[in-house]
């Protein structure tokens, strides 16, 4: 039997399964772990079931010596230091697959909300600013019919590109290395699928922004700091872009006064792309079939693709 430390209460079943074989210690708030908390809680443990708001660092893993398996409750792994793991020989592992759906369905439900100003039409219902139907209110864009960049073409990327076929769109797959220069010129909509890595940050920035349509929409699910949020904010007040759609920031949430906050044109949402009851149990799941294999010193089922 191990100590675990898992960082937040998880929907589903899977930390009864976790709690039947180990000694595990939930993080009781709705809060992550401050750092100091995380170093307290970690130090004793042999695993650790972490989520995308802790830095698991070299410092975190100077402090927990016994420490011998990381599950991250996620598909991203950008918060953990690889190459401090990579020096203690710890696995990370990560929750594949039972996210992609969700996820894919929700970068569309950004797309089309930006398109065709959902958010607006709404707040304008429910501020009592609608009057009657009208022949030029609330037009947008279309969706069907239009080129849609995919930019990462892992698992989401390709579950979109499946999609967006369904809306007889035409789909430029695009991974690192291809001509996303071309792609951003043509495209009506840019959906980001990448991982956050020293090469995709700032991958979208103010020359790549510049590129893009002025008709075009910008949607984020993968990582906020893909996007430079300053000239993102600078495109759409200056109306160089038409409409962006972010399910992630840099940082989140993003603080009172930030540029994007106010900028023109925007829809933000709270990180919820995976956020259905199936998708999240089932990223519960991976992470502790994770932990489970690591504890008993076998191969993680799911482990992050690093190196
Ligand atoms: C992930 O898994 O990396 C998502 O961003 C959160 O579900």
């Amino acid at each position: 039997m191990a100590r675990v430390f898992v960082t937040r209460r998880l929907p589903g079943t899977a930390l009864e399964r976790l709690a039947a074989e180990h000694e595990v210690e939930v993080w009781p708030g709705d809060m992550p772990p401050s750092a100091e908390e995380l170093r307290a809680r970690t130090a004793a443990a042999e695993g650790l079931l972490s989520l995308l708001t802790e830095r698991i660092d070299a410092e975190l893993l100077a402090a927990a010596p016994k420490l011998r398996a990381i599950a991250n409750y996620a598909i991203g792994f950008d918060n953990v230091d690889v190459e401090a793991v990579a020096a203690r020989d710890i696995p990370v592992g990560v929750t594949p697959d039972v996210l992609t759906d969700a996820t894919a369905d929700f970068a569309l439900a950004l797309m089309l909300a930006a398109a065709r100003r959902v958010v607006e039409g709404h707040r304008d219902v429910v501020d009592g600013k609608w009057r009657t139907w009208e022949p030029q209110g609330w037009l947008g864009a279309d969706v069907h019919g239009a080129t849609l960049a995919v930019i990462g073409a892992g698992r989401i990327g390709r579950a979109v590109a499946k999609r967006a076929a369904g809306f007889e769109m035409e789909v430029l797959m695009i991974d690192l290395g291809d001509d996303l220069d071309a792609a951003l010129q043509r495209a009506d909509f840019v959906s980001l699928h990448a991982p956050l890595t020293p090469e995709t940050h700032h991958l979208i920035d103010a020359a790549k922004l510049a590129l893009m349509k002025p008709t075009a929409i910008l949607v984020n699910t993968a990582r906020g700091p893909i996007v430079d949020k300053v000239a993102l904010a600078a495109a759409l007040e200056e109306g160089r872009l038409a409409a962006a759609a972010l399910d992630v920031t840099d940082p989140e949430p993003l603080p009172p006064g930030d540029p994007l906050m106010h900028a023109p044109n925007l829809i933000v949402t709270p990180h919820i792309a995976s956020a259905t009851g199936t998708a999240r149990a089932a990223m519960a799941d991976r992470a502790v079939d994770n932990l489970l294999a690591a504890l008993a010193g076998e191969p993680m089922p799911y482990p992050a693709p690093i190196g």
